[in-house]
């Protein structure tokens, strides 16, 4: 059989770093009050990095491509499948993934994007996984990659003050030995309300809303639960239980999302990787910006068992259980 296994990780966040103390002072300019003392609080989220003008999803997911590459020992011309993740494409067409490819001079081979929210880089990490299985892939690059400043009305305490920009990418190559252990996908359309951006281009310009909207609350209890049913279900395909699980590698949303899964999935939180208080929640890109961080901060070693999970709009939330 035929297995598919991360031979490299690697991420980047812009340059522009605001400290919540830094994103206060420049909403307070706008007339919206807020404070780090409640950002911190409800969110875990102590600073973001926001893109400057000019710069794309396809040029964030381009260096954690490069970086991620450079880890695997591999050049761009052995890549035969690009998958992008991303919510914040570049255009309307084409995908981001075929613009990041000529961008890194890998053309030729496969690209399209995945669009999950939150949940897209486990969605784009299964689809990758059943191309190497089946024998249509042999290295993937997998990449989450978001610049969700843009769509963040910063008249909206509630919204702007919980996202940032980036992104994050994996080499995924063909294996004799099980990397992907197993995974599980959802979704329900019927939620479309309470996480979008519900505007669209038409017509020669924007209809409906460009900004995104969230009812913080709904998503916060629908999360929780499905994060806990999409892990358990992993493990059971896997045939593993949660003591098999040496991290846990969850969706960067909300320090309060993440304690109550591992409150429910019995597992202490030094078991799970936590980057959200320093990029906030980057959407697709933020399980492999954490996964990235914990490999090169030597957190997260080599033959490690790994649980990723996502959860986002759509309503979509998904797992994915590896050995790294
Ligand atoms: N600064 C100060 N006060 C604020 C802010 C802010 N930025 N935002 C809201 N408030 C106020 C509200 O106006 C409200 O005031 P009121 O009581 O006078 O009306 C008060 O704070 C409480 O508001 P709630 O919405 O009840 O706050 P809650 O404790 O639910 O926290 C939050 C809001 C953080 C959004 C929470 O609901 C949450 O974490 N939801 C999950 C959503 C999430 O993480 N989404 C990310 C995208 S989805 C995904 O990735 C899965």
């Amino acid at each position: 059989r035929r297995f598919s296994r991360i031979t490299g990780t690697g991420s980047y966040v812009p340059p522009r770093r605001l400290s919540n103390a830094d994103l206060v002072a420049e909403l307070a300019g706008k007339g919206v009050e807020t404070s780090d003392e409640w950002i911190v609080e409800r969110t875990g989220i102590r600073a973001r990095h926001f893109a400057a003008d000019g710069v794309y999803s396809s040029d964030l997911g381009l260096e954690a491509a490069k970086n991620a590459l450079q880890a695997a020992g591999r050049i761009p011309q052995d890549v035969d499948l690009i998958i992008v993740a991303t919510s914040t494409p570049d255009m309307v067409f084409p995908s981001t993934a075929c613009i990041l490819q000529n961008k890194l001079g890998a053309n030729g081979c496969a690209a399209f994007d995945v669009q999950a929210v939150c949940s897209g880089f486990v969605y784009a990490l299964t689809v990758a996984d059943a191309m190497i299985q089946t024998g249509a892939a042999k290295c993937a690059l997998v990449i989450g990659t978001e610049i969700f400043s843009r769509i963040l009305d910063f008249s909206d305490r509630t919204t702007c003050v919980l996202f940032g920009d980036g992104a994050g990418a994996v080499v995924l190559e063909a294996s004799d030995t099980p990397g992907i252990l197993a995974s599980d996908l959802h979704a329900d359309g019927k939620h479309v309300g309470i996480l979008c951006v519900p505007g669209h281009v038409a017509a020669g310009a924007i209809l409906g809303d460009p900004f995104l909207k969230m009812d913080g609350q709904a998503v916060f209890k629908l999360a929780v639960g499905v994060l806990e049913d999409a892990a358990r279900a992993t493990l059971a395909k896997a045939g593993k239980t949660e003591a098999d699980i040496d991290w846990l590698i969850p969706h960067q949303a909300n320090i309060r999302i993440m304690q109550s899964t591992a409150k429910r999935l019995k597992m202490s939180m030094d078991k799970v990787v936590v980057t959200v208080d320093q990029h906030g929640n980057t959407s697709a890109a933020s399980i492999p910006l954490a996964l990235d961080w914990a490999v090169r901060s030597g957190k997260v070693k080599p033959g490690e068992t790994l649980m990723l999970e996502g959860v986002g709009g759509g309503f979509t939330w998904g797992a994915v259980l590896l050995n790294l």
